[in-house]
């Protein structure tokens, strides 16, 4: 698989210093940036999503998909580069953890001319529905004298109850026994425009062909740290499943689109339809995908991200400031 070149990460730069956000000031995803550092410490890895294994596979899109989506990613089948990830800025947090987020980012036709990307979660929620929330989350974390203040935490929470409903369903399910056992969402609101011009307002959501597999918390206590990337090789190499149904949540007029820390009414019962299948075939070297960004902002032509998330356009510009950061 071919790395990300020199001109890729110029061209997120530029991006980045072009960016013109629609409620956060230029400065915020600079000063997210910074704030990931201030709490995880100063290091040459991500500012979130430190700890993660590159791999690449395979998407076969449904003829569903092509109904529902003009977009040249959903339809034929095409190569993935992806990686998996632990949340936050510690690259050597452990897997054990059950409060942090697994991440799931890939690009549908990485070396294509119309690649798609994607960032996902295992939660249906994001932790905070503006930049300017996201930093007040990481400021009540900033250290004094080398430790965090609950107390200061505590506060933040309780005048920002929306900020905690991550963490609530991080918590409610067993540690992942696997990167590929677990589902994630892709958390925004979508709109997909087929060849007709009709346009359907949906959300991602992958699950895991293999179902999901989780560990019990002594399960989980008596793992090493860094079990999930030997698990998904040893799985990879047993051809056992190691990859994921790509769904559409199917969405309703008078969905909102615009906070990323609420599901949609009853979105667990809504009507989905399967869009395509990824297949994780290979562990890749860490370096193809650390050469560049997964940029969700980037999506071609028949499937747009949301107009009024101001969580969604302001991504592109911090990846693209933390990638300057672990380059230099
Ligand atoms: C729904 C909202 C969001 C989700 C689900 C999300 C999830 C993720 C994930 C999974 C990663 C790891 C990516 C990888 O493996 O390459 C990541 C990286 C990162 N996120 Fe987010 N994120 C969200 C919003 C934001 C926003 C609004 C900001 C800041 C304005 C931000 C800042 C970062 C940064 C700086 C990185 C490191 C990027 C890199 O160096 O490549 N995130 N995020």
């Amino acid at each position: 698989m071919r790395c990300s070149t020199t001109s890729a990460v110029a061209a997120a730069i530029a991006a980045a210093i072009s960016f013109a956000p629609q409620s956060a000031t230029a400065a915020e995803p600079e000063k997210i940036v910074d704030a990931l550092g201030t709490v995880f410490g100063k290091h040459k890895a991500r500012a979130s999503g430190a700890k993660g294994q590159c791999v690449t596979g395979m998407f076969t899109p449904t003829a569903d998909a092509r109904q529902l989506t003009k977009s040249a990613s959903f339809q034929k089948p095409i190569p993935v580069l992806g990686r998996f990830s632990m949340g936050g800025g510690n690259p050597k947090a452990p897997d054990t953890a059950k409060p942090l987020v697994r991440g799931f980012a890939f690009k549908l036709d990485p070396n294509g001319t119309t690649p798609s990307e994607f960032v996902m979660v295992n939660a249906p929620v994001n932790f905070a529905k503006t930049p300017a929330q996201m930093f007040g989350f990481l400021e009540a974390r900033f250290p004094a004298d080398g430790k965090q203040d609950p107390e200061k935490i505590k506060a933040f929470a309780a005048a920002n109850p929306e900020t905690t409903r991550q963490g609530a369903w991080l918590t409610s399910k067993p540690v992942p026994a696997s990167y590929a056992g677990v589902s994630y969402w892709g958390i925004h609101a979508y709109t997909m425009t087929n060849t007709a011009g009709q346009a359907q307002l949906m959300k991602f959501k992958l699950v895991p062909t293999g179902g999901e597999a989780g560990l019990t918390d002594d399960e989980a206590k008596a793992k090493p740290a860094d079990f999930l990337v030997a698990e998904l090789t040893d799985r990879i190499a047993k051809k056992a499943p190691a990859g994921f149904d790509v769904m559409a949540i199917v969405g309703e007029a008078g969905d909102p689109t615009n906070d990323p820390t609420m599901t949609w009414r009853d979105e667990d019962k809504r009507k989905t339809v399967k869009l395509g299948t990824i297949a994780i075939t290979a562990i890749e070297k860490n370096e193809t995908c650390d050469a560049g960004i997964f940029d969700p902002t980037n999506l071609a032509d028949g499937l747009a991200g949301p107009k009024d998330d101001p969580m969604f356009l302001p991504r592109q510009p911090a990846y693209a400031i933390s990638l300057t950061r672990r380059a230099n």
